[in-house]
């Protein structure tokens, strides 16, 4: 029989990949997202997509979870700087919201809890220490504490009816339909594309791991799919060995794959999130796990995005593509309460 699984987050950028990959695979997946940022779709698709649920993890019920096999957890609000406008309301979601899910999932009989953490958790590490999941944790943003905490938590709840796992992915890249342009590698190459220039804030020597999208999702796919006692109460970071790269190199590898396209670096900054991670354990963990990208081939496809939808400047800064914006927009224009709760559900009933 084939698996069922609720996916969270299934209309964010890792979502919109993981819906599509997890039916190819054969799994019954339903996603479910409150869709802040649904008016973003950057270019069209024609994998079929899974039935979403429009509801706010702070309000799921045992009813929702009832019938699923497994979750896999990707709703939350996801970086840095948007859990640093509102650390509470961070904390009230990302650890508070995924700890209720969780618990209504157990309760519903859902064995198998993936959560998406983040490799944020290290926070700063020494030049030249490699961190790995023995590593102390040492998060440095409301974003990484609510990570440990959920994982935390979870632990303690992990026995022979509940297996939850935590997937300490790297900062992601590549295409989505719903794009994001404030990660990394995917804003240089919009900058690239659009002004053939890219200028760096910093001299560009902090490392950052990353993990195209594609291969995320082949992880969550592994661990719902992995036997228990390999996965039940583990975290393991998801991304392979030689994608540590340091900013500068990232920004070459982009400027390289846009013709014409200059580079200019610049001083040192104030920015101190720098982390080299080792990902040998997600090896024994899933053996089968491979990452089949590299930002060369991430930087590529990103070109070749923008080719096909000749997308404009104004298409590369709209709001759903840059989560903080939008989130301001939707709060500013009263759509989203204080809580981040739609204010007026019934929009579409007086257009
Ligand atoms: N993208 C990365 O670089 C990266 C790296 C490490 C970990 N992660 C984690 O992976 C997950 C997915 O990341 P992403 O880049 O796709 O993020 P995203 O912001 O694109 O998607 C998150 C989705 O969750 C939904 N959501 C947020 N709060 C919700 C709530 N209270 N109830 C219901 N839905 C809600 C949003 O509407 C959105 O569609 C997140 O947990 C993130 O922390 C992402």
């Amino acid at each position: 029989m084939a698996l069922k699984v609720l996916f969270t987050g299934a209309d964010g950028y890792v979502g919109a990949l993981l819906g599509p990959y997890l039916l190819e695979k054969g799994i019954e997946a339903v996603g479910l997202d409150t869709g802040f940022y649904r008016k973003g779709w950057l270019y069209p698709t024609s994998a079929p997509r899974p039935a979403v649920i429009t509801k706010d993890i702070r309000q799921v019920t045992v009813a929702d979870l009832e019938g699923f096999d497994a979750v896999a957890h990707l709703a939350e609000l996801s970086n840095d700087p948007l859990g640093q406008q509102s650390p509470g309301l961070t904390h009230e979601i990302n650890h508070g919201g995924s700890m209720h899910l969780a618990e209504m999932a157990r309760k519903a009989g859902a064995r198998r809890f993936v959560y998406m953490s983040s490799c944020s958790v290290y926070g700063v590490g020494q030049p030249e220490q490699i961190l790995d999941e023995t590593s102390p944790v040492n998060p440095q943003t409301a974003y990484a504490e609510c990570k440990v905490k959920v994982e935390e938590d979870l632990t303690r709840r992990a026995d022979s009816d509940f297996e939850p796992c935590f997937l300490r992915n790297a900062t992601a890249y590549g295409a989505s339909p719903r794009q994001r342009f404030d990660i990394v590698l995917n804003d240089l190459c919009g900058l690239a594309w659009t002004t053939n220039k890219i200028t760096l804030q910093s001299d560009g020597s902090p490392w950052r791991p990353l993990v195209h999208a594609l291969d995320m999702c082949q992880a969550v796919w592994r661990s719902l799919t992995a036997p228990a006692d390999a996965i039940r109460g583990q975290a393991y970071n998801v991304g392979s060995n030689d994608q540590n790269y340091r900013v500068i190199e990232i920004a070459r590898i982009v400027a390289d794959s846009f013709p014409g396209c200059e580079l200019e670096v610049g001083q040192p900054s104030a920015d101190n999130r720098s982390y080299r991670v080792n990902f040998d354990k997600i090896q024994r963990v899933l053996p089968e796990f491979q990452c089949e990208w590299t930002a060369e081939k991430g930087a590529r496809q990103m070109r070749q995005v923008f080719e096909r939808i000749a997308m404009t400047p104004e298409e590369f800064r709209a709001e759903p593509y840059t989560r903080l914006k939008m989130l301001m927009r939707l709060r500013a224009s009263k759509l989203l309460d204080d809580k981040l709760f739609w204010a007026n559900p019934m929009v579409e009933a007086v257009a």
